[in-house]
């Protein structure tokens, strides 16, 4: 009797200590999530020409823009899964339970600075990868976006889940991409496509939100346990891709199949990536030997 008694007693104890430490954890992420961010940098005007509207479409595919926003920029849910919390990327279209009318402070803000007009933080809007878009490159993702028609989709906003704040608040999962960039960074007004490590480093700021700056890959911050942790892609020969060939980045990137024939996972966006031109794919290769070897 006794015994048990003292047995809920503890679980009492860490009932109660459980409870306080979530209360924490949601009034520290909260007033972290509550900072605005203040950016003042012209407007870029949102070009209306079929050649902007191409190549925007282009960058929504290839930087996976439509992934998470949907094939048809119409919002979807990709994750919803407690403790995690809900990963909805909202609809961009004019249509009902869309972001309205194309406003180019707005959608400049989001893509590379991960924050809203009034300056508040985006959650799970991965601007990191975007900030260094040129100017020309954000005006035809813009242009593609206002050239969508509307679609009549509503989608629940995004939520932070318990786990993904204690690991915001560890430093583990980004979350808020906003506090990350560096926000006051000038922006080039274009880049040259071509097929050098130069032009490459540029395209791989869109691999680094799941295989990190450094490209030593690991879990994916912020996703679930069980989706597939991102592959070292360094000139490391063990860890990493150093003994690849340059067909093997390609098998890869346009078909899913490794090396050892085996397929790759779905998480990783190849699908996607496999519309990049052959110039991309051997800028990329290009940079992707200068990474150094490290995992
Ligand atoms: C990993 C998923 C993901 C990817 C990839 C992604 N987004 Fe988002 N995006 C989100 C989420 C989630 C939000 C909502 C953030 C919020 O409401 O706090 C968002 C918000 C936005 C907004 C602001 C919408 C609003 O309500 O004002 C715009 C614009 C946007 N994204 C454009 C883009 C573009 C363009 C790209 C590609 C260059 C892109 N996104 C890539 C997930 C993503
Ligand atoms: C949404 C997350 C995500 C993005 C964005 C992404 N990757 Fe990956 N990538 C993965 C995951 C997860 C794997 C591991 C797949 C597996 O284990 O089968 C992977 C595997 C790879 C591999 C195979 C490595 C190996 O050893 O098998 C290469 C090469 C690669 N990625 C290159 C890229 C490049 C280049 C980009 C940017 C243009 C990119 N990835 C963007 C998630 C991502």
């Amino acid at each position: 009797m006794r015994y048990l008694r003292f047995l809920g007693k503890v679980v009492l104890v860490v009932a109660v200590l459980a409870i306080l430490g979530m209360a924490f954890v949601y009034w520290r992420s909260n007033t972290l999530l509550a900072q605005r961010i203040q950016v003042d940098e012209p407007a870029l005007a949102i070009p209306t020409d079929a050649t902007a509207i191409d190549r925007g479409e282009h960058l929504a595919t290839t930087r996976g823009c439509r992934e998470c926003h949907g094939k048809d920029l119409g919002g979807s849910i990709l994750v919803e899964s407690f403790p995690v919390g809900r990963i909805a990327g909202p609809n961009l279209t004019r249509g009902k339970g869309g972001i309205g009318e194309p406003d180019p402070i707005k959608l400049e803000r989001a893509i590379r600075h991960g924050i809203g007009t009034d300056g508040h933080l985006l959650i799970y809007m991965p601007a990191t990868d975007f900030a260094g878009l040129s100017n020309a490159d954000t005006a035809d993702l813009m242009a593609y976006i206002a050239s969508r028609p509307p679609v009549d989709h509503s989608v629940p906003p995004p939520l932070a889940g318990p786990l993904i704040r204690v690991l915001f608040l560890l430093g583990k999962a980004p979350l808020a991409y906003g506090l990350q960039v560096d926000q006051h960074a000038p922006h080039v007004a274009a880049v040259q496509v071509a097929a050098t490590a130069e032009y490459g480093r540029y395209l791989a700021q869109g691999c680094t939100g799941c295989h990190r700056s450094d490209f030593t890959g690991g879990h994916v911050p912020g996703t679930p346990p069980s989706f597939a942790d991102a592959a070292n892609i360094t000139t490391d020969p063990v860890r990493g891709i150093g003994r690849w060939s340059k067909a093997d980045f390609y098998n890869v990137v346009r078909h899913g199949k490794k090396p050892d024939g085996k397929d790759v996972d779905a998480f990783m966006p190849w699908r996607a990536l496999r519309t990049m031109s052959d110039t991309e794919l051997d800028a990329l290769w290009a940079y992707l030997r200068t990474v150094p070897g490290k995992g």
